[in-house]
């Protein structure tokens, strides 16, 4: 279980990653160009965001499957000291949250807006700080924190 749950967790990454770029950029272009905001733009905006909760599915349960948050429950103040349990059990997953609820909060705000000129500019704001914290918090290969493969 735990090993699935982790090669989906990896490679889902790409895919919020991919969304979120891509949502970015629409939002830009549409913002600067001073374009009509499409029903593809909407599609993009929606699916974003449902990636970024999917990943969050993905990610909760993990954090209750993970020997390392496990280990780091059990033996907290041993643990604390130990960049990699606190990284995961406590870094990594509040960080992750954070930049979801923004992801969601920006996504329904984008919704909510009359122009369209104000739908790009609230998803180009509120997705492209989601999208600095996560990549922040990923335990990339070239990582401070947590050394993790691209692919698993
Ligand atoms: C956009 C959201 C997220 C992204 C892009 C992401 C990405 C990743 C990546 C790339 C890994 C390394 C996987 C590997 O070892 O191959 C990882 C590990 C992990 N993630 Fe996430 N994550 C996200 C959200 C979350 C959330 C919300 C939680 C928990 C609430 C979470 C909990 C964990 C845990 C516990 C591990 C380490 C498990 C272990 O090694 O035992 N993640 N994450």
């Amino acid at each position: 279980m735990y090993q699935i749950l982790i090669s989906y967790h990896n490679l889902m990454r790409w895919f919020v990653l991919a969304s979120l770029i891509l949502a970015i950029y629409r939002a830009y272009r549409g913002y600067v160009t001073k374009a009509i905001f499409s029903k593809m733009d909407n599609t993009i905006r929606h699916w974003t965001a449902t990636i970024a909760h999917i990943q969050l599915m993905i990610g909760m349960t993990l954090y209750f499957h993970s020997p390392i948050v496990k280990y780091f429950m059990q033996h907290f103040k041993e643990a604390f000291s130990r960049l990699e349990m606190t990284f995961f059990s406590l870094i990594h997953s509040t960080l992750m949250l954070v930049a979801i609820v923004l992801i969601t909060i920006g996504s329904a705000k984008s919704k909510r807006q009359t122009t369209d000129s104000e739908k790009f500019r609230t998803m180009l704001v509120w997705f492209s700080v989601s999208l600095l914290l996560i990549f922040m918090a990923i335990p990339w290969p070239f990582s401070p924190f947590s050394h993790r493969p691209y692919f698993r």
